[in-house]
């Protein structure tokens, strides 16, 4: 058993600083009051203001959201315009708030298949937000963990093919800095809401030591109660990443 687990809880108290999150169920929690997948997504969006503040308040630097998937350009043309729409009344709306809150605001996933007016907004946004020093706030928008690991390939086969690099030299280290949010402390905490427990191909690299937490509750029923409840959880955790931890079983190998 780990210190934590024998109640011992010194300076050394594990309090996570990337809180990642698959923000899952509104098309449920819709379904279940007799309404269209579009209330849920409404009411889901509504959440997330509390829980940037609740983040700020606990001090977690950096907040990932997953909003919309590669793969969820397949849902029908109605739910994914009322989503893209939703997406930039978001940003138009909430870029000023966290700018006053001091968090910066990071788009991450490919951009180019965005409306050229969505990937104004997105960029106005980042722009207005930057260089907040209260957090990070970073939206996976037609994100695909496969395709961030592509993308950091397709990178490295560029400085090959243009001689600035060996083969050789392609290691863990050389791919870890070339997928998105190389330069954010590691995702700590991955939660998932409403029961599903799958990454459906959210961040795949880089949640290779996270801690996952998944819930049954809905995404629209997800507050701050919730995340406390989370980082309750996570605080229980013994983090090995692959070792022992001191209090392991050293003493019966
Ligand atoms: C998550 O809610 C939001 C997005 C994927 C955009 P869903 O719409 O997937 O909700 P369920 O899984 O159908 O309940
Ligand atoms: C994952 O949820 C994507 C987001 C929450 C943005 P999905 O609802 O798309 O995932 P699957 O289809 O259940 O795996
Ligand atoms: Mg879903």
């Amino acid at each position: 058993m780990s210190a934590r687990g024998t109640g011992v809880t010194g300076p050394e108290v594990l309090e996570p600083r990337h809180i990642a999150i698959i923000m899952d169920g509104n098309g449920r929690w819709a379904a279940r009051k007799g309404l269209s997948p579009s209330a849920g997504h409404k009411a889901g969006v509504e959440r997330i203001r509390d829980l940037i503040e609740a983040c700020k308040e606990r001090g977690v630097e950096v907040l990932t959201l997953f909003a919309f998937s590669s793969e969820n350009w397949q849902r029908p043309p109605k739910e994914v315009e009322l989503l893209m729409t939703l997406f930039h009344s978001y940003l138009r709306r909430e870029a000023r708030r966290m700018q006053e809150q001091g968090v910066e605001l990071r788009v991450i996933g490919r951009r180019d298949r965005f409306s050229p007016r969505l990937q104004r907004a997105i960029a106005e946004a980042e722009a207005l937000t930057r260089g907040g020093v209260n957090g990070t706030l970073v939206i996976a928008a037609d994100y695909g963990g496969q395709w961030d690991i592509a993308q950091a390939a397709r990178m490295l086969a560029q400085e090959v093919a243009s001689g600035e690099r060996s083969v050789d030299s392609i290691d863990e280290t050389a791919l870890a800095e070339r997928v998105l949010l190389a330069d954010l402390p590691p995702v700590d905490l991955l939660i998932r809401s409403s029961g599903e427990q799958r990454i459906s191909n959210f961040i795949l690299w880089q949640a290779a030591y996270s801690e996952f937490y998944f819930t049954e509750t809905l995404w629209p029923d997800f507050g701050v109660a919730e995340l406390d409840d989370a980082i309750a959880a996570f605080r229980q955790r013994d983090r090995r990443y692959g070792g022992r931890s001191e209090d392991g079983l050293e003493a019966q190998a």
